[in-house]
């Protein structure tokens, strides 16, 4: 077995001089005085061994990792129904793009752009009694933490400036394949995002994805063996917006990015593997985060391929 605590402290040194690279997120105002210097890696094997470096017990905002947690109840709901929605595709573009929308008659290609993820966000309202509650339920389950909240000034801050998601939903509901009320579904898309959650939180409550859809240490099946494998294939293909190929080619696992600096990684059978640095690269991944994973996969030898 790698020696994984070496490793994760190695990397940690390694990634310094990246720190001062790229740019912080500002197009949310709350997010922009995140200290750029922060990073912190986790990772949870699937036997419960947690390993950490940094700051990696520290929470941040999650922003479109959350993008999972929702895919994952819209496939609890409704199952395979949700494809008539939203389709599998990379986009290519970048994931806040409006282009492809009026050439795709309102189908955003993927769950995790944010045209897709708004879609779930309807579907989640169509089909929760309590939507926020039962989001926050199952984070917390997932990762163990029943401390896990919603940072309501970022949730503020990123609707007084969501410019971008209001036309992206106005325009999905002008082809008909949004249902709720355009505020309804922003506000709750706005609340997912402005989850806090850590390192350790996000290696742990990934860890169903790595284990055939079910939590290793409560035994709760959260997804089938089928629709895990599925959620892994997203996020190989479309986890990482319009780097997804390259994050595929350089770190070789399913991951998914947000704009608060975080990456998840799965390494299905095996591991869970969470990274934050808040500094991002120009596809709006973490910098350091993505160059830390890549580390990660070349020094334990561990990947899908
Ligand atoms: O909708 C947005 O723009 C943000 N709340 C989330 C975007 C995001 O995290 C994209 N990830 N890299």
């Amino acid at each position: 077995m790698p020696d994984y605590q070496a490793i994760l402290d190695e990397i940690r040194d390694e990634v310094q001089p990246l720190l001062v690279q790229g740019h912080v997120a500002d197009y949310i105002p709350r997010l922009a005085c995140v200290p750029r210097e922060k990073f912190g890696m986790a990772v949870v094997t699937l036997d419960g061994q947690l390993y950490q470096t940094g700051d990696a017990a520290e929470a941040f905002s999650i922003q479109s990792i959350s993008k999972v947690y929702t895919l994952t109840l819209a496939l609890q709901s409704i199952g395979d129904k949700l494809w008539q929605r939203v389709g599998r595709e990379p986009s290519g573009n970048a994931f806040n793009s409006l282009v492809q929308l009026e050439l795709e008659n309102g189908l955003p290609r993927n769950p995790f752009i944010n045209a897709g993820a708004l879609v779930v966000a309807d579907v989640v309202l169509a089909t929760r009694k309590d939507p926020r509650a039962q989001l926050l339920a199952a984070i917390r389950g997932c990762s163990g933490n029943p401390d896990i909240r919603d940072d309501p000034e970022v949730a503020l801050s990123e609707k007084a400036n969501g410019f971008r998601n209001a036309a992206l939903a106005n325009f999905i509901r002008s082809f008909g394949n949004l249902e709720h009320a355009i505020d309804d579904i922003l506000d709750f898309y706005f609340f997912q995002c402005s989850l806090a959650m850590s390192c350790v939180d996000l290696a742990r409550g990934f860890l169903f994805l790595a284990n055939q859809g079910r939590c290793p240490w409560s035994g709760t099946n959260i997804l089938s063996t089928d629709q895990a494998k599925r959620i892994n294939a997203l996020m190989l293909t479309c986890g990482t917006y319009d780097a997804a190929g390259d994050f595929a080619y350089q770190v070789g696992i399913p991951g998914k990015s947000g704009v608060g600096g975080g990456i998840v990684g799965v390494i299905p059978n095996q591991l869970a593997v969470a990274v934050w640095s808040p500094a991002l690269n120009a596809k709006g991944n973490s910098l350091a985060g993505s160059a830390a994973l890549e580390r990660f996969t070349a020094k334990t030898g561990l990947s899908i391929f």
